[in-house]
């Protein structure tokens, strides 16, 4: 059986899921369900990033231990993606026993092909703890972290050093002739000039922080925290037959750690590399950034509570392009919601049950593959295009309706009218199901055999 194995990021558990982690984990979730639908072996890997010092900060914060935290907020993601109808295979935690032992394999596998010094020395930079990274001086914006608008702290400390540079020509040979196939093209552009202009080496561990896995050649010093969490993908794939990834699905403020650190980490010890890695864009709120501070941070039971479950997978994809930026508000998913699911699904189907039970019309066609357009769109990762094209599968069909005025019909000609509806309608059902998989199999049920009426798809929300 052909696999597909995809991963979402894996997430801090400094504070609880919003819907910058909704967007992306949703996303994967429609991309897995889609080859699983085409029959492969497809599975999806998420989880929560739980070492290091933004997690302790955060801990101590709210009086509790970080493994304590940790537990609580790990709880909370999962229990937002169960919400959602995820389908994944495993929820990882770096906390894990497995991931433990992997990292640390890794890690004393890395030591040992020399792609770590034999001996740490002086590492000074400028470290952000909520981005987990060091930023160069020339990228800071007004002396602060551009992506938190906080100012870095010097770091300065004896680390152990991965040798990054040694991999440059590599990489660029295999991001510049896709073989790992790095999109959107803007950002394999982008990955691809800063590797042009060079790597230096990098801190892979701290002196300093307990929180983290111990190196097993020094436990004196702990695991980078990113250099481990990389390595989750590989503790569920490698013992899974799912290595190597097929996707690695990221912001674009993670991309260049999984288009170039972790590939490099796979060549120095002589591993598989994934696939493809693809970066969505960010997003702002009613044109503002995201942030507690100012109160406007959506979380997924927000939007569930509103749009329902399939709604809400349906309307964040459906917001703008993938890839880009892009700026989400209450007004514009209610629209959407109104405008695809209400009005447009919703009352197509309504309409057409009730003329099929009217009449005891029965069905009996079977879709069983994706519109060649959709199988298109989906594989350059355009969720929002897809929709829009089954949607003009589902005007085609209203406009039919209000064509023939069925409910004038009868005999055969009613029968040819609704054969051509419901089929139209099968067909939009059939391709929706990555998106809204309970909503597409009510109504494969409802259209095989003799079609009856039901309740309303998705009622009227209260904007
Ligand atoms: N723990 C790391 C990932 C380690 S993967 C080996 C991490 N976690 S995170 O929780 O901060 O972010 C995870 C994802 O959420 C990232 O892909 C990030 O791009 C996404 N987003 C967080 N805020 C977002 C927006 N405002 N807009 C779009 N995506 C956002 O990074």
């Amino acid at each position: 059986m052909n696999k597909y194995f995809a991963t979402t990021p894996i997430y801090y558990v400094n504070d609880v899921p919003h819907i910058g982690h909704t967007y992306t984990t949703v996303a994967a979730d429609v991309i897995t369900r889609f080859w699983k639908l085409k029959g492969y072996d497809a599975r999806l890997l998420t989880g929560t990033d739980e070492h290091g010092a933004k997690i302790v900060e955060a801990a101590k914060a709210h009086g509790e231990s970080p493994q304590q935290y940790s537990d609580k907020i790990a709880r909370e993601f999962r229990k937002s993606w169960d919400s959602l109808n995820i389908d994944y295979v495993r929820f990882i935690r770096t906390t894990d026993e497995d991931h433990i032992k992997t990292a640390q394999e890794f890690l004393q596998k890395l030591y040992d092909n020399g792609a770590i010094d034999a001996k740490p020395r002086l590492y000074e930079g400028l470290y952000c703890v909520s981005c987990e990274k060091f930023w160069k001086l020339e990228d800071l914006k007004d002396g602060l972290c551009p992506d938190h608008l906080k100012p870095p702290i010097k770091h300065s400390e004896e680390n152990y050093y991965f040798n990054l540079s040694k991999y440059q020509a590599q990489l660029i040979d295999l991001i510049s002739t896709d073989k790992i196939k790095v999109g959107p093209q803007t950002r394999k552009n982008e990955i691809l000039g800063k590797l042009k202009l060079g790597l230096e080496d990098i801190s892979i561990s701290r002196a300093n922080l307990d929180w983290g896995i111990p190196l097993p050649f020094d436990p004196d010093h702990t695991s980078y925290v990113w250099i481990e969490a990389l390595i989750n993908y590989y503790t569920y794939g490698k013992p899974n037959g799912s290595w190597p990834a097929n996707l690695h699905l990221v912001g674009k403020d993670i991309l260049w750690f999984h288009s170039v650190i972790w590939p490099a980490m796979l060549l120095a010890i002589n591993e598989e590399l994934p696939k493809a890695v693809f970066a969505h864009g960010f997003f702002s709120i009613n044109g503002q950034k995201m942030s507690k501070t100012l109160g406007n941070v959506i979380k997924p039971a927000d939007l569930v509570e509103k749009y329902g479950v399939d709604g809400t997978r349906c309307v964040i994809l459906a917001a703008f392009p993938f890839g880009e930026d892009g700026d989400f508000s209450f007004d514009n998913l209610d629209a959407i919601y109104t405008s695809h699911l209400a009005n447009g699904l919703g009352n197509l189907v309504a309409r057409v049950a009730k003329l099929c039970e009217n009449s005891g019309f029965e069905a009996n066609e079977k879709v069983t593959h994706f519109d060649p357009e959709v199988e298109k769109l989906l594989s350059e990762f355009k969720f929002n295009e897809a929709l829009s094209w089954i949607w003009r599968i589902i005007q085609r069909a209203d406009q039919r309706v209000n064509e023939t005025q069925p409910w004038k019909l009868d005999g055969v000609d009613l029968k040819e009218v609704l054969d051509e509806l419901v089929s139209l309608i099968l067909d939009v059902a059939y391709n929706l199901q990555p998106f809204l998989p309970e909503t597409s199999e009510k109504i494969l049920k409802q259209f095989s055999g003799k079609v009856a009426a039901q309740s309303p798809l998705f009622p009227r929300i209260n904007s």
